[in-house]
């Protein structure tokens, strides 16, 4: 196992009251796998994937639980030695490259930098850096580019290639095709599935679960903070025990059927404040008086490899 998430809970400290981003998450991530993070806008999936990089923003923090990467627990580790896993072992790629390259910096400076700070010498950094634009399908040339004179999908590749440096064992990916258009999109799931290719772990965020299901092995489903339910793809496509993981899968607009496209009827809840027991119950249909909003739904395993936090996995209304 490359990653052991455990019991993982963090809260943002606002003005306005503690938001509670993640509570209680555990998963594992296995070497070589493809998961994908899949739940509305808010639901924590960011929140998450930042605590596992042990990067949480301020007024964030990270109120219990254990990150352990490959037998280390990233939240307890030092800046210096975070700083050797980061970009080396573990790297991430962001919804906008912006956030994550230098925008008074070239591309080369920036993608050598990224291999100088791990002991890769300037001139081998520069070959290197050349042959990993290449992979991407960007031309030499643009190592003396400025990141705005890029577009966002050159933007997006560019932070790919420096992701692929070292082979990492894990890549992180939180909705980086979300601002590109489809094709471009595709092509960008195409060299995540080549950095998977060649063992690495690929951890893929997105609101959009009809993304997830052609490239992932698993897929965990996040709902207000907490993960609802895990499995396989096809568990989770074919078999979805929780209703809001079902409400998900409705809310995909299919091309080639009738089948009327549902949106999820209300809103996710308030962070600050969370429904009593199961967070879901105000919008769950199936949500039963004294059971659904009295008494929170552990996430258990129901078959193997399957796990749902709902009293009624599946909708059996058996007592
Ligand atoms: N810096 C922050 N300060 C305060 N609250 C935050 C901060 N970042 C996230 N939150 C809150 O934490 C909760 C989880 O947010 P998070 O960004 O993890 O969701 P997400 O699933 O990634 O959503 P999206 O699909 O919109 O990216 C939300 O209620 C959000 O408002
Ligand atoms: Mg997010």
């Amino acid at each position: 196992m490359l990653l052991e998430v455990r019991n993982l809970s963090v809260y943002y400290y606002t003005l306005s009251g503690v938001v509670k981003g993640a509570e209680g998450v555990s998963f594992n991530v296995e070497e070589g796998e493809w998961i994908t993070f899949v739940g509305e806008s808010g639901s924590g999936k960011s929140t998450v994937a930042h605590a596992v990089m042990n990067l949480v923003p301020s007024p964030g923090k990270v109120v219990s639980g254990e990150v352990i990467f490959e037998g280390k627990d990233i939240l307890k580790l030092s800046k210096e030695e975070l700083r050797q896993i980061r970009g080396k072992e573990m790297t991430m790629v962001f919804q906008d490259p912006m956030t994550s390259l230098d925008p008074l910096r070239t591309i080369g400076d920036q993608m050598i930098e990224a291999m100088t700070v791990h002991g890769v010498p300037e001139d081998e950094a520069r070959e290197r850096a050349k042959e990993l634009l290449q992979r991407v399908n960007l031309p030499p040339d643009r190592l003396d580019y400025y990141p705005h004179q890029l577009s966002g999908g050159q933007r997006q590749r560019v932070s790919i290639a420096i992701a692929m440096a070292f082979r990492p064992k894990l890549l992180i990916a939180d909705e980086p095709t979300t601002a590109l258009d489809v094709i471009v999109q595709d092509s960008i799931m195409d060299l995540l599935d080549e950095m998977k290719a060649e063992g690495t772990s690929i951890y893929f965020v997105t609101h959009d679960i009809s993304l997830a299901v052609e490239r992932s092995d698993r897929i965990a489903v996040m709902y207000a903070g907490k993960l609802v339910e895990l499995g396989t793809v096809e568990q989770i496509v074919e078999n979805p025990l929780h209703p809001y993981t079902k409400a998900l899968i409705e809310a995909v607009p299919d091309l080639w059927s009738e089948r009327p496209v549902k949106a999820i009827p209300g809103y996710p809840p308030d962070l600050r404040n969370p429904p009593k027991g199961c967070r879901f119950h105000p919008r769950c249909p199936l949500a039963k008086a004294g059971i659904c909003d009295a008494e929170e739904p552990e996430l258990r395993e129901v078959e193997r490899y399957h796990f749902v936090a709902c009293h009624f996995p599946g909708g059996a209304k058996d007592e």
